[in-house]
């Protein structure tokens, strides 16, 4: 059973640890949270956001990183604003960012790659390159991703700022980019008091 599906509450991400994380996030998923909350809702609710989490007219540029404590601050607001539960908007948000994304670092990216060997290789090829840039300082999580067999790719992700509906989000982006039917089944999750979230992405095969 899905982790979501498997929670009573809402999922409430903690985005690190105390109440002042010092951690930073890439403006790339800043700005396009923005962009979501408008094509979603509207700009008037991205405004009423902004203003809800005290950032009212902050901009946000692809080219800086935000404190930790803002896109939680945003993130609070918009499940209140909108009255929808923080598992579904960051799955949503994490569907609609994963074009982009491969847009803005597609260059560690082999367009011959198939959905899951993309999911298999997003650590070794693209986090990893992420995390080494000297133009900026790229926190994405370290996960761990294993082949179970041709069909099946299990995935591990630890993160202090518990994510796994935004990992979700990306994961079915990439089915979606590559036209491919994937599954994910959460076998684990941080949110029931697991260590760690553990994702199996499964292709179905076409007949
Ligand atoms: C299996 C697919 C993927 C998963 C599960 C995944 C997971 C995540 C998660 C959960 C975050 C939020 C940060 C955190 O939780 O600590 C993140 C950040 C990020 N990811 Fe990935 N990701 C995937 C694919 C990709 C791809 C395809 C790209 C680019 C082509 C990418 C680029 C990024 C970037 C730029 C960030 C922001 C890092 C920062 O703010 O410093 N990811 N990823």
């Amino acid at each position: 059973m899905d982790c979501a599906g498997r929670h009573q509450q809402p999922v409430s991400p903690n985005m690190g640890t105390g109440s002042h994380s010092e951690r930073l996030m890439h403006g790339i998923v800043l700005k396009g949270f923005k962009d979501f909350v408008i094509e979603r809702f509207d700009r008037e609710t991205w405004r009423a956001i902004q203003a809800d989490a005290g950032l009212e007219g902050k901009l946000y540029v692809p080219v800086t990183e935000y404190p930790d404590d803002e896109v939680r601050a945003l993130l609070k607001a918009a499940v209140s604003i909108s009255n929808t539960p923080a598992n579904e908007l960051l799955e949503a948000f994490g569907e609609f960012l994963l074009p982009s994304l491969l847009e803005t670092y597609g260059v560690h990216v082999d367009d011959q790659w198939s959905a899951l060997e993309l999911i298999a290789n997003v650590e070794e090829y693209i986090h990893t390159s992420l995390r080494a840039k000297a133009v900026a300082a790229y926190t994405p999580p370290q996960l761990q991703s294993d082949w179970i067999d041709d069909s099946n790719v299990r995935i591990v992700y630890r993160s202090e700022r518990t994510l796994c509906a935004f990992a979700r989000g990306l994961i079915s982006g990439i089915g979606t980019h590559r036209g491919e039917q994937l599954t994910i089944e959460e076998r684990a999750c941080m949110h029931n008091g697991d260590p760690q979230c553990v994702l199996v992405v499964s292709r179905r095969h076409t007949p």
